[in-house]
């Protein structure tokens, strides 16, 4: 059986139907002092994945999972799968300031101790090669939505110059790029904060071409709409944002309108409304896989 929530019943829907195997749905009910109350479909079977994305209110979305797991296994659920197609908190990848906690290491533990296997899309994974290294080997499975952003693109913007705007976007653009035959380049990124980002455009000819910008996730937006400026001062004919999760918290998607953005497109591992590309097969590819 597949297990989701009720904001999640989209991806969970067409990810069952991928599978051949019968949804059931999690309710969730939150006290007034803030506590959670789960009621999970019974009796269970043996065999159970759990779909829960840790995008907006991470925190809330981890206590869900560390209460329904040891629930499962209780009622009698022998192998326990997350797929979990946001795995928040692995940018926090280093103890950036002295005495800061490295919390992929730790989260990306804790979800382990929990569940046999788990399987997310695109996690931010910069100083690390792979989830091995933060999860027993072979536990954790990392998969891409770059190569199909990269497709979906192309089929868009035919000729579009693919541009992460950082680094750490360079592993997804040249995915894309390769998927797509697209050509390809990446910024440079500083940040002083939150919200306050500091934007080095690669040395590329845009003038006159569109230009789409490619990165793994967007919160605040300010990443996107630092380069989308670069670029349309640059000349650049269009620009257009894809991304795999769209979380575009608080003001990112109007404020990356007003930067100029044409169109904004990402895949449904976080629901919302620039879904444009499905990551239902590939999740079920990996997990047939087991
Ligand atoms: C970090 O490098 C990530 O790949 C994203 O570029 C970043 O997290 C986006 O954050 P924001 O939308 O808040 O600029």
């Amino acid at each position: 059986m597949l297990l989701c929530f009720e904001d999640e019943k989209e991806l969970a829907t067409r990810l069952a139907r991928e599978l051949g195997r019968p949804l059931g749905v999690i309710a969730r009910h939150r006290f007034p002092d803030g506590e959670l109350r789960l009621v999970l479909p019974k009796p269970l079977p043996a065999d159970i994945i759990v779909l829960r994305g840790l995008q907006h209110q991470p925190n809330d979305r981890l206590v869900e999972l560390l209460i329904a797991a040891p629930a499962a296994r209780g009622w009698g659920v022998r192998h326990l799968m997350l797929v979990v197609p946001y795995l928040a908190y692995m940018r926090q990848d280093m103890e950036f300031t002295p005495g800061e906690a490295v919390s992929q290491r730790h989260i990306a533990a804790l979800l382990s101790t929990q569940f046999d296997r788990v399987v997310t899309v695109d996690p931010h994974l910069h100083r690390i090669a792979s989830l091995d290294e933060v999860m027993p080997k072979g536990k954790g499975v990392a998969l891409s939505a770059a190569a199909s952003l990269g497709r979906f693109i192309a089929a868009q913007v035919p000729g579009a110059v693919l541009v992460g705007p950082d680094e750490e976007s360079g592993q997804w653009v040249a995915e894309a790029a390769r998927a797509a035959k697209l050509a390809h380049a990446v910024g440079r990124k500083v940040r002083f904060g939150d919200t306050q980002v500091q934007l080095a455009f690669p040395e590329l000819e845009v003038s006159g071409r569109a230009v789409v910008l490619l990165d793994d996730m967007a919160s605040t937006g300010r990443t996107l709409i630092g380069a989308a400026r670069e670029a349309l001062e640059r000349g650049a004919a269009s620009v257009d944002v894809a991304v795999t999760h769209a979380l575009f918290n608080g003001d990112a998607l109007p404020a990356l309108r007003e930067a100029g953005v044409r169109h904004v497109w990402s895949s449904n591992a976080v629901p919302h409304e620039s879904n444009a590309v499905c990551v239902a097969e590939l999740l079920a590819t990996a997990l047939r896989r087991k």
